[in-house]
């Protein structure tokens, strides 16, 4: 297939059609009026703007959000600004429950569309913003005016982001904002201009489209914010993310499909064909399991990567190799470390201080001396004693068990591993399939 029929056949399925058109206006009309009309029974003036993809003209087919914003003055205290903001919400959106971002704001549907009904403040400049929703007008009256001609351009680029699996500023994908692609699109000049430079893409990559000048921000891919020189707007892109992109960049211009603008979904695993898996590998997988916290994505996924390279650490420390790991959640969370080695000895070398430090040595000497169970201490090649001790954990599961609660993790990961936690190990893990089946198969097999 040519690059362009690829594009066709991709813009025939993410381009909404008139009617959907139509109905997002009169939606956003009905919407407006109605947050308009409750914004006049507050004490304080206020004006009402949609932002977005959908005030962009840049929102792909079914993803129907919608974002409307209430700028309320700046001289309006912060618990103002929250309760009148949460009144206008609850006006527009009777049915709506409230979210906390950097402010409460109102979420709910709405003719068959998801609104979120947020308060800001109408700050003079992006650099004056109090909290990150201020920016977000900025963002739309930056776009204006140049998106239009590249909207379709710009919805091809959100579509093979997704595709991949890096399209979203959320913390769990740590991939491309809506506004970054918009950003990379607009100065690449189209889609197709975009994935063949981002083939030749070096990490770091770099962009200041207004010239605000040099900022420096470490991350692999930095777009300074046109509406604000301190902000990378790529910040949470992560260097894994920035890599598959230029990867998958590369793949559609080899050999141009349409797959590649379809997010992967493999067949769940059986969980006879994990225990297979894990016997053909001969590793020594480990995985606590537990019940997933009640957060927020955005806090969740922080909170279990950092709890599992708290895991990972402890278990590379104590010599048992991880070879690869992996956090899923769905009811269960699990933690989940491959291990290269099953089981290690039953004495592990210690190292004391050199012999010639004398307050130290005979500190150490006399510490394992009468210590019936290590073997030493005796003087090593460079002069320092050791002794050889039984070791406390000798097998990837044991260490767990043992040190789980030693290390650091995610303060709701850690409460909740306190109430109750499975511990599987080797081919017992195939007990896992059963929640996350497809999680398990992606990760056998992994691509790029
Ligand atoms: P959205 O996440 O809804 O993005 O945020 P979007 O641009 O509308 O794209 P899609 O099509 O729905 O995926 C709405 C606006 O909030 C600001 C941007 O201005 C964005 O357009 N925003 C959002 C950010 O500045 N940073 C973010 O990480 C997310
Ligand atoms: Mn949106």
């Amino acid at each position: 297939m040519s690059f362009e029929s690829v594009e066709k056949e991709v813009r025939d399925r993410v381009v909404p059609d008139p009617a959907e058109v139509a109905d997002l206006e009169s939606v956003v009309a009905d919407l407006t009026d109605r947050a308009e009309a409750a914004v006049a029974d507050l004490p304080v003036n206020a004006d009402v703007l949609l932002v977005g993809s959908t005030a962009r003209g840049t929102w792909l087919v079914g993803d129907r959000d919608v974002d409307l914003f209430v700028r309320f003055p700046t001289d309006l205290a912060r618990e103002e600004l929250e309760r009148y903001g949460l009144e206008v919400g609850h006006a527009v959106l009777p049915e709506g429950h409230e979210e906390f971002a950097e402010h409460p704001y109102v979420k709910g549907e709405y003719r068959g569309f998801d609104v979120d009904c947020v308060p800001c403040y109408a700050v003079e400049d992006a650099t004056e913003i109090r909290s990150a929703v201020d920016r977000t007008p900025f963002h739309t009256d930056y776009l204006e005016g140049r998106i239009e001609p590249l909207a379709d351009d710009v919805r091809l680029a959100k579509a093979f982001l997704s595709g991949i699996g890096a399209y979203g500023s959320d913390l769990r994908t740590k991939g491309f904002s809506g506004f970054l692609t918009e950003l990379l699109v607009l100065e690449y000049g189209g889609f197709r201009e975009f994935v063949e430079a981002v083939a030749d893409w070096q990490p770091p990559v770099r962009f200041d489209p207004e010239d605000h000048g040099q900022e420096s921000f470490s991350d692999p891919l930095v777009v300074i914010d046109p509406t604000d020189p301190e902000r990378n707007v790529a910040a949470v892109c992560s260097a894994r993310n920035v890599g598959r992109v230029v990867h998958y960049a590369r793949e559609l211009l080899a050999d141009p499909r349409v797959e590649l603008f379809e997010p992967r979904d493999p067949d769940p695993m059986s969980a006879e064909a994990v225990r297979e898996a894990v016997a053909a590998r001969e590793t020594t997988p480990v995985a606590v399991r537990f019940e997933t916290p009640d957060v927020v994505e955005d806090q969740l996924y922080p909170q279990l990567e950092k709890s599992l390279a708290g895991v990972e650490g402890a278990l590379e420390r104590a010599g048992f190799d991880p070879l690869r790991s992996a956090a899923f959640a769905d009811e269960t969370a699990v933690l989940f470390v491959e291990c290269a080695v099953a089981e290690l000895p039953a004495v592990e070398r210690h190292r004391g201080p050199p012999v010639g430090v004398r307050e130290h040595a005979e500190g150490f000497f006399e510490s394992y001396a009468d210590a019936g169970d290590a073997v030493g201490p005796f003087v090593d090649d460079e002069g320092h004693y050791v002794v050889e001790r039984p070791r406390d954990a000798r097998t990837p599961g044991e260490l767990v068990e043992a040190k789980l609660f030693d290390v650091s993790l995610g303060p709701h990961v850690e409460s909740a591993l306190e109430a109750d936690r499975e511990v599987l190990v080797g081919e017992a893990i195939g007990k896992l399939a059963d929640e996350f089946g497809s999680e398990l198969a992606a990760y056998f097999d992994p691509r790029p």
